[in-house]
């Protein structure tokens, strides 16, 4: 047997240790629902110094945009009202994506105002080409300019369409993907837009025109954010260019409200989701689909449904998003938010939308797979697995009377372009939202396992103890003894044994 002292040290420790394993696996079980819910709480708030922040100001997940375009492959036939539009989609022309937020104000009522850079480079090697390729399409700035002056007198109609014929007689441009997303090219008419002011409302006010022209690098253009940074409104947008209503749209509609599409309220229920969109100046709800599985964590999945696309049939609640004149469901009118341009906003192929829109041209072919727009939730946390928003932009065609090059063109939802963006919960985060995500299943096995080795630690030493008790009078008895009878098995004899206790009975009274 090892000494005494280290006997004890040993049964010391295993004693701590089994108390400890005891009591706190006694109180993972009784608390961990409260500990736990006390745990994500904390982690859901906004501070300067907390490590949600510096995720939330700097997302260390990559970011990709990838665009696909619509090549008219047919210009000449417009007008033509037997033949349809044809497309022919190029793409995707991949650029990654780095987002920042900037300029943070913390404000004393539990809210933050900031601002969100965003700077785009070219990934070549993920693009089916390069940004020099060129891509016929509708000549969107002629367009826009001549929606935007329908309603004059007949002279001067013929006046613009005159200055039409001369510098930009087409109804279709050629330009290069850099050119329409943002580099912007120059155009004829932005050029005499910029001359003469009258009729710059109907052209974005710049001197190029083009998609996301002046959107690299700007912190400006998305906006100045004030969001709620703890509690019910984590995350919540509570104004926008410090407005909490736009001018946009009317009534309901104008309300700037929901997520800023980072954080969304914990313990979600399956009816649906919104977020605040400044690409589209509304706020966008999206539905519950389904419960889905990614990487072993059960999701929820919202997707774009009724509620975002519908146009005040299905969802009265819509109405005050037609802006006037409602069209079929599945086509959102951003012209208020993108400077007065006849812009359409649909999911990419007119995925969802009424067929109406499909069937006027020809070459879209919507696909669940890769047209929808959806979003998937941890329900508990609601920190996202899965995101894809797909958007595509179309340009409203219209017949324009004394206006030459429009007076012929058929009505339609042009498709431009449309973009993606996706990302998927990386491997270094899924773990940790796998745990808080089952951890009704991992906090009753970890503190049973803990109570159980505790338990058995603490039996362990109390053996110990008795045995250590027992050898000890064992000892002191053989002391006594020795003299009179060695105390060996062989000389074992019941009454001796009696005479043992009773000389114990002496000793420990
Ligand atoms: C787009 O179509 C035109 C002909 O209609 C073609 O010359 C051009 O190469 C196409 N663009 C791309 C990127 O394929
Ligand atoms: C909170 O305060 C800031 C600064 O005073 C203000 O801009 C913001 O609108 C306020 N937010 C709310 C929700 O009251
Ligand atoms: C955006 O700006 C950065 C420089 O700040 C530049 O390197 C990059 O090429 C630009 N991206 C595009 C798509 O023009
Ligand atoms: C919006 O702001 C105005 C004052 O600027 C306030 O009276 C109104 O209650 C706010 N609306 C909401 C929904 O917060
Ligand atoms: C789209 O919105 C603009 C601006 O609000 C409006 O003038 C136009 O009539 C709307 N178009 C349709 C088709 O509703
Ligand atoms: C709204 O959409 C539905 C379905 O696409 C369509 O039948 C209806 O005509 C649309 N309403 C208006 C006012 O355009």
């Amino acid at each position: 047997m090892r000494p005494l002292s280290q006997r004890f040290a040993r049964n010391a420790c295993f004693g701590l240790l089994g108390t400890l394993l005891f009591t706190s696996g006694v109180l993972v079980l009784l608390l961990w629902s409260w500990l736990f819910d006390i745990l994500i709480a904390s982690m859901l708030v906004l501070k300067p110094d907390s490590q949600t922040f510096d995720l939330w100001r700097k997302p260390p997940i990559p970011l990709a945009l990838d665009f696909y375009f619509f090549n008219w492959t047919n210009p000449e036939e417009i007008n033509d009202p037997s033949k349809k539009p044809r497309f022919v989609e190029i793409g995707p022309y991949r650029f990654r994506e780095l987002r920042e937020k900037v300029n943070f104000i913390w404000n004393q009522n539990d809210t933050v105002t900031y601002q969100q850079l965003r700077r785009w480079n070219f990934d070549e090697e993920n693009s089916v080409g390069r940004v020099t390729d060129s891509i016929t399409t509708l000549n969107a700035v002629t367009m826009s300019a001549a929606h935007h002056i329908k309603d004059w007198n007949y002279f001067l109609k013929r006046g613009f369409s005159h200055t039409l014929a001369a510098v930009s007689p087409d109804v279709h441009i050629i330009r290069t993907v850099g050119e329409l997303l943002f580099d912007g090219y120059d155009d004829p008419l932005v050029d005499i837009a910029s001359t003469f002011p009258f009729l710059s409302a109907g052209i974005p006010s710049f001197d190029k025109f083009g998609w996301f022209y002046t959107r690299n690098n700007s912190y400006t253009f998305d906006g100045i954010f004030n969001i709620g940074t703890a509690n019910g409104d984590f995350g919540q947008v509570k104004s926008w260019n410090y407005e909490n209503e736009t001018k946009f749209y009317s009534g309901e509609c104008a309300k700037v409200h929901g997520s800023a599409a980072e954080f969304y309220p914990r313990n979600l229920e399956r009816d649906y989701i919104g977020f605040f969109s400044p690409d589209m100046c509304r706020y966008v709800k999206l539905d519950y689909e389904k419960d889905t599985t990614i990487k072993g964590i059960n999701g929820y999945k919202f997707s774009a449904q009724a509620g975002m696309l519908d146009n005040g049939t299905l969802r009265p609640e819509n109405e005050c998003y037609c802006n006037g004149e409602c069209v079929p469901s599945g086509m959102l009118n951003v012209s208020s938010c993108r400077y007065g341009t006849p812009a359409f906003v649909s999911l990419p192929h007119f995925y969802g939308a009424d067929p109406i829109y499909v069937n006027m041209v020809e070459g879209l072919h919507p696909e669940k797979e890769r047209h929808e727009t959806f979003i998937t939730l941890e329900p508990k946390t609601a920190a996202p697995l899965e995101v894809s928003v797909r958007l595509q932009l179309n340009i409203r065609t219209l017949p324009v009377d004394s206006i030459t090059l429009y007076e012929e063109i058929p009505e339609i939802f042009f498709p431009m372009l449309w973009f993606e963006q996706s990302v998927r919960l990386p491997n270094s985060l899924s773990w940790g939202i796998w745990i808080v995500a089952n951890a009704n299943i991992i906090c009753p096995i970890v503190g049973s396992v803990m109570t159980i080795l505790g338990t058995s630690l603490l039996a362990y030493v109390t053996g110990q103890l008795v045995t250590e008790a027992i050898h000890q009078r064992k000892q002191k008895i053989h002391k006594l003894y020795k003299e009179e009878v060695p105390l060996t098995q062989s000389t074992y004899d019941p009454t001796m044994f009696k005479r043992k206790l009773s000389y114990l009975d002496i000793i420990y009274s």
